[in-house]
């Protein structure tokens, strides 16, 4: 077996990896561990930049998005009884689509059957050979059988624990990055959400969220500490600990509901330099991990895509290898930005268990500052909505 382009994961930047590269005419096969139905019952976040719908339009995968996305023009934080609205289109131009990170996994699933392109599902023991030559390949095992396929370049899209950054060489990787000790316990219901736009509450029992995935069905979160296990807490618990936590005209619009999943999702600021290693590229979650404040990890993942489909484009088919010579460079620097971004998100919104009373007072203070500087706002709006492309 052969291929131009082994690509490793069928979350969100593998598939869409190999949707544009298909399209490009660039053979492809991407070998995925789980089953597909295992893969879609995985409940992430829901909100695209302007630049990722943008993206998932131009490369004809847009249309349930803009048929059933929210566009959302601005969210609110609440802070310790005061609220602020961040308009986002006012502030920053642009705004953003409230949709589904599972809603566009099946999409492009979709759109990849509907291609005829190859997925491996099941596909266990992945391992990765002679990136560093000419001539790398993939092996993995399949109902008891060790297949290879050869190829030109591997991408790992397989997530934070996959294979792709652990078999890059230990002398030239290296690793960034901080756990938090806390996590967020996520419910997703079948009820109206309490509010039209996103709501991130400060409070002193914990940070909370509320946000939503259509008209119909809501997805509230609240911090819990570290090690917090989801069937400790019924939907009764989940509820009245979020209502606390909320201003109280929100916490009035709160339906609770049956919930139809609960998690617990830890938090972690993490980046894995360089992005390549020869002929081995990491993409999303695989070099790139951050807290899901900012909402920025799916909005990375497209982004890496982008510049890694172009740049394997220009080599495959003109021989033009800058694009892969800058790739790491490039999408790095993305990174680093919403790394920073979501790390300040995260640190302004949470309560720490070590939390001294001086780096409360600077939360307050930053917090002061959004209210009176439409400056400071217009940077969070700017980063919120995301960085061009
Ligand atoms: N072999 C094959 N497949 C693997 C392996 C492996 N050794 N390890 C992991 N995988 C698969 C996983 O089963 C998963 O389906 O790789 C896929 C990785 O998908 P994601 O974790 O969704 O990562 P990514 O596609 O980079 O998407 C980033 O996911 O975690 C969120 O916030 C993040 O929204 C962002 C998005
Ligand atoms: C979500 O809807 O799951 C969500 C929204 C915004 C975030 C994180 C998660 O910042």
């Amino acid at each position: 077996m052969r291929t131009q382009v082994a690509i490793i994961g069928a979350g969100p930047a593998g598939l869409f990896l190999g949707h544009v590269l298909t399209r490009a005419g660039i053979d492809n096969v991407i070998l995925e561990r789980r089953d597909a139905s295992r893969v879609l019952a995985r409940i992430r976040a829901g909100v695209l930049e302007a630049g990722s719908a943008d993206l998932l339009r131009k490369h004809g995968i847009g249309a349930r998005m803009d048929a059933e996305g929210l566009p959302h023009d601005g969210f609110s934080l609440a802070f310790g009884g005061r609220r602020l609205r961040v308009d986002l289109r006012g502030l920053a131009g642009a705004s953003v689509v409230v949709y589904g990170q599972t809603e566009i996994t099946r999409d492009l699933m979709e759109a990849r059957a509907a291609s005829g392109a190859r997925t491996v599902y099941g596909a266990e023991d992945v391992a990765i050979e002679g990136f560093e030559g000419d001539a790398p390949a993939v092996t993995w095992r399949e109902g008891g059988v060790v297949r290879r396929i050869g190829c030109d370049y591997v991408c790992a899209c397989d997530g934070f624990h996959g294979v792709g950054r652990a078999s890059a060489p230990r002398a030239t990787l290296r690793e960034h990055g901080r756990a938090y000790p806390f996590g967020w316990l996520g419910v997703l219901v079948d009820a109206p959400p309490a509010d039209h736009e996103l709501l991130y509450a400060r409070h002193e029992r914990g940070f909370a969220l509320c946000s939503m995935r259509s008209a119909t069905r809501s997805r509230y979160y609240v911090q819990v500490p570290e090690g917090e296990r989801a069937q400790d807490w019924s939907d009764a618990r989940f509820f009245d600990e979020l209502r606390r936590r909320l201003p109280d005209d929100v916490a009035e619009r709160v339906t609770p509901a049956p919930s139809l999943e609960k998690s617990v999702a830890p938090l972690r600021s993490f980046v894995a330099e360089p992005m390549r290693f020869g002929r081995l590229f990491l993409a999303g979650d695989a070099a790139h991990i951050v807290p899901p404040t900012g909402a920025k990890g799916l909005n990375l993942a497209l982004g890496d895509v982008h510049y890694l489909s172009e740049a394997l484009i220009a080599r495959i088919r003109d021989g033009d290898e800058t694009g892969i010579d800058g790739y790491s460079a490039k999408a790095l620097a993305r990174v680093w930005r919403a790394e920073r971004f979501s790390w300040r998100m995260t640190g302004l919104m949470h309560e720490f268990p070590d939390e001294t009373p001086f780096e409360r007072r600077m939360k307050d203070a930053e917090f002061a500052e959004l209210e009176a500087s439409r400056a400071a706002r217009a940077a969070l709006a700017e980063n919120y909505v995301g960085a061009p492309l």
